[in-house]
């Protein structure tokens, strides 16, 4: 007789929310209408196409019948080749196609995988904050637990002293994300180097996760680059943000070859290979000119300036200079992120994300995002413009040079 026994779900979901996106995404489409959509700048929701050449491989090898059938678990040796070549041409890095390089069903999944091949019950790991919430949730499904170090929106974006400071007896993993969503604070190869000295010296895995590597950043820089990485290093890619391909889920993993075979002892249980069209359609994205990344960061330029206006409108603070999809920014002293957002989204029909989403740090400020045209996001300052005239009136606001 077992009737009284209860399907209970896992001990390991019991500390991880569902995502806060998935959660408030189904809100802002309820307040949706056809007439009256809510506009999103909530999201790095790539809205532009990849390039022409990428769509025309995906379709030409997706009606050849051989094309339909499992893959490779690392990829097929073609894509491996041409992320390598990616890798040199914009990194300066050359990694081993056969064994260095793992391709990914984005780079999201690489950070589950990641933790799930090298973290135990009862080890840490050190996540920034603010930062993405994947890196703690994916600690907490292997059995561990984040620790946060801050990343500022001043200044350095890492205070190496806070770093030294920490207890990482039982830290197995660093996480760094450069250049940094939320903040779009980019690392020079100091401050990169300091931290991989920092993993060093405290026999740390770093992952650098760099999905916004080629979004505004004028000079990318791969960690693996840097003497002493390879021992310790790993980093994550996607071309999700850099091609516009956030829905083809395609992204890669890259270090040393023991590594990269741990990980794939979890991804080859977990998938089975990526569809063949869309790895040759990846390799197409891997072969765009230097002129796509140039037309695409204009265009991201002119958003920016109008998500400033909003900015501006809402009486933040920002600093100039910053990486990736978002403009992230400082509201007034006093007002609360998620009382502001929930505000401006039922009383402007505007989505913008509360800072606090991504930790305690992020308390006070909030995310804009760029993905969306120019003129949508002007519509979105009007409606915010018309919202406030019933309000009382907030400081002015003032960028910050960086
Ligand atoms: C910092 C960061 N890393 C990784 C990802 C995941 O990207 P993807 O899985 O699409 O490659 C995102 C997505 O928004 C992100 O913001």
């Amino acid at each position: 007789m077992h009737l009284n026994k209860t399907i209970t779900a896992a001990r390991r979901t019991a500390g991880i929310d569902e995502y806060y996106f998935s959660r408030k995404l189904a809100e802002v489409r309820a307040l949706s209408t056809a007439q009256n959509p809510v506009i999103n700048l909530g999201i790095g929701n790539p809205d532009l196409p990849p390039p022409p050449e990428v769509v025309d491989a995906l379709v030409q090898a997706a009606h050849n019948p051989q094309h339909h059938g499992y893959q490779p678990y690392n990829g097929i040796p073609a894509l491996r080749q041409a992320i390598a070549r990616f890798m040199y041409r914009m990194y300066g890095y050359q990694p081993d196609a056969d064994n260095m390089v793992l391709p990914l069903i984005g780079s999201k999944e690489g950070i589950v995988h990641i933790s799930l091949a090298f973290l135990n019950e009862g080890d840490e790991v050190l996540v920034p904050d603010p930062g993405y919430p994947a890196y703690a949730a994916a600690a907490r499904l292997a059995g561990a637990t984040a620790k946060t170090y801050t990343v500022n929106s001043h200044g350095a974006p890492v205070n190496l002293d806070e770093l030294r400071c920490l207890d990482t007896c039982k830290v197995k993993i660093l996480w760094v994300n450069f250049p940094h969503m939320p903040t779009g604070r980019m690392a020079d190869r100091q401050m990169l180097s300091d931290l991989l000295a920092f993993a060093r010296e405290r026999n740390l895995l770093i992952v650098n996760d760099s999905a916004y590597a080629l979004i505004g950043n004028a000079d990318p820089i791969s960690l693996l680059t840097l003497p002493g990485a390879s021992e310790v290093a790993l980093e994550l890619h996607s071309l999700s943000k850099s091609h516009n391909m956030a829905g083809w889920r395609l992204g890669w993993v890259t270090g040393k070859q023991l590594f990269i075979e741990s990980i794939l002892k979890i991804k080859s249980n977990m998938d089975s290979g990526m569809f063949l069209p869309a790895q040759l359609a990846a390799i197409a994205a891997l072969g765009a000119e230097r002129s796509w990344f140039v037309g695409l960061n204009q265009i991201y330029n002119s958003r920016k300036e109008q998500v400033c206006k909003i900015l501006q409108l809402l009486g933040c603070t920002w600093q100039t200079e910053q990486a990736g999809l978002f403009v992230w920014a400082k509201l007034p002293e006093g007002v609360s992120d998620t009382a502001l957002v929930d505000e401006v989204l039922y009383g402007a029909r505007v989505f913008i994300t509360p800072g606090s989403v991504f930790g305690v740090n992020g308390k006070g400020y909030i995310r804009a995002s760029l993905c969306a045209d120019v003129d949508k996001i002007a519509e979105a300052g009007s409606r915010i413009a018309t919202w406030k005239q019933g309000k009382p009136q907030q400081k002015e606001a003032v960028p910050l040079k960086s």
